[in-house]
């Protein structure tokens, strides 16, 4: 919701995929109701899949493997963004669970082996990117193994208030990238804060 709502506000035209269409225009419609002139429309998964241009996937981690590959036809060619991150809580704290393919982005890519994967927004808090259309002062770490999918995904993320885009390498950091997101979540639950990253010297 959050992406979806700074997408909008940024001029994109976005569908909302969701598993029931109907919950997916409830989705929409609520981030329509937030300002003038936002395009957000809700269907069934496989069809904005089918629309979009550039997919983002933003499921829970253990959905991927059972819920991607019913999608690998329909965003062949495409760039997909990946933000998933593979944790778990376990008394309370966040702990980074073992992944075969080595992060939750190079999973994705296995099972979409005909699109372009890139990871990124991982370490953005969903509650800060909806609950105003503030400025983030935040970078967004961005890895691919594509160039093309990677300077798209760069320019996408720039266009999110506040927002800069890192190239973070290849699709092979996302298990950095993706275990930064753990690591802030504790330092979140410490000091009762929402931390972000920044790479400051370049
Ligand atoms: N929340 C954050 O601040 C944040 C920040 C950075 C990265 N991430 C990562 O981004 C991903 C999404 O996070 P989130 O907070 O948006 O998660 P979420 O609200 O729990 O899940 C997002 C959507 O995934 C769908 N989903 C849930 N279980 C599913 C299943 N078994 N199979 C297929 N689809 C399923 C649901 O849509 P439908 O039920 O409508 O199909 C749900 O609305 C996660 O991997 C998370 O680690 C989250």
């Amino acid at each position: 919701m959050g992406l979806a709502y700074r997408f909008a506000l940024a001029g994109h035209e976005i569908l909302i995929g969701s598993r029931s269409a109907s919950r997916a225009e409830a989705a929409a419609a609520e981030i329509v109701a937030r300002a003038e002139g936002l395009r957000v429309q809700g269907g069934a998964n496989e069809d904005v899949a089918r629309d979009g241009d550039l997919i983002v996937l933003s499921v829970p981690y253990e959905a991927q493997a059972a819920s991607v590959p019913a999608l690998a036809d329909v965003c062949a060619s495409k760039v997909v963004v990946v933000t998933d991150v593979p944790l778990e809580f376990k008394n309370k704290r966040p702990i980074m669970l073992d992944v075969p393919e080595g992060s939750a982005t190079e999973q994705a890519q296995t099972l979409l082996p005909r699109s372009r994967v890139a990871g990124a927004f991982q370490n953005l808090g969903a509650k800060k990117l909806w609950d105003s259309d503030s400025a983030l002062d935040q970078d967004v770490l961005v890895c691919a193994d594509n160039e093309e999918a990677k300077r798209v995904t760069m320019e996408l993320a720039e266009e999110i208030r506040g927002v800069r885009a890192v190239d973070a390498g290849p699709l092979a950091s996302a298990r950095v990238v993706e275990a930064i997101t753990v690591l802030l979540i504790g330092i979140n639950m410490r000091y009762t804060s929402t931390t972000g990253v920044r790479i400051i010297g370049i």
